[in-house]
């Protein structure tokens, strides 16, 4: 792994301090298991990283307490997100044109909200797969549970929803492995809460 993503990461934690209960720990929580199911051969990483890394920064500059599910606050966030990440990407002097392709992509990563595919965007659709299986996760389940105020089981049952909406939707596991994470987190989240 490059030194420079955990520098990326070093100039964006004083951000997510700012945003959102959890940001921090869904932030790591990517930057650990993407790598992990994704190899460098498929994909990009000095766009993949970068995105993963600085996606939700733009929750720094949204009121306090914002629903990160109300539409507006999605588009707001992606905005302000696209424009930090530029800044922080420029002190790091990384590649001009790959800071345009970033950008570009942090303002369209919440897109699903609104119906998008990701079927002709590589990076997306493989950063999509874990931002959505976040929830799931051990930690992830519970922060984004209080976002929705909704109880455990509640929860539980619209992941499924959600899940079932980007099928229909057609966004697809990028690969098997990945959707077999998928189900095994919902696996451990069921066993502990029915
Ligand atoms: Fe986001
Ligand atoms: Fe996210």
């Amino acid at each position: 792994m490059k030194e420079i993503y955990k520098t990326i990461l070093d100039k964006a934690l004083p951000y997510y301090k700012k945003a959102r209960e959890g940001d921090i720990e869904h932030i790591k929580w990517l930057f650990i298991i993407i790598p992990k199911f994704v190899d460098e051969s498929e994909v990009d990483y000095d766009i993949l990283m970068p995105v993963l890394l600085l996606h939700d920064v733009g929750y720094s500059k949204v009121p306090k307490g914002s629903n990160p599910f109300n539409l507006d606050i999605r588009k707001v966030h992606s905005e302000e997100g696209a424009k930090i990440a530029e800044e922080i990407l420029n002190e790091l002097n990384y590649p001009k044109n790959k800071i345009k392709e970033i950008k570009r992509l942090i303002l369209k990563h919440d897109n699903w909200a609104f119906g998008d595919s990701f079927k002709d965007e590589p990076v997306l659709r493989i950063f999509n797969n874990f931002d959505f299986m976040w929830m799931a996760s051990k930690k992830g389940f519970d922060i984004a549970r209080k976002f929705m105020n909704k109880k455990a089981k509640e929860f539980y049952i619209q992941i499924q929803e959600f899940q079932k909406e980007n099928e229909e939707q057609g966004r697809n596991w990028f690969n098997k492995k990945t959707g077999d994470f998928y189900k095994q987190l919902m696996k451990e989240r069921k066993k502990e809460i029915f």
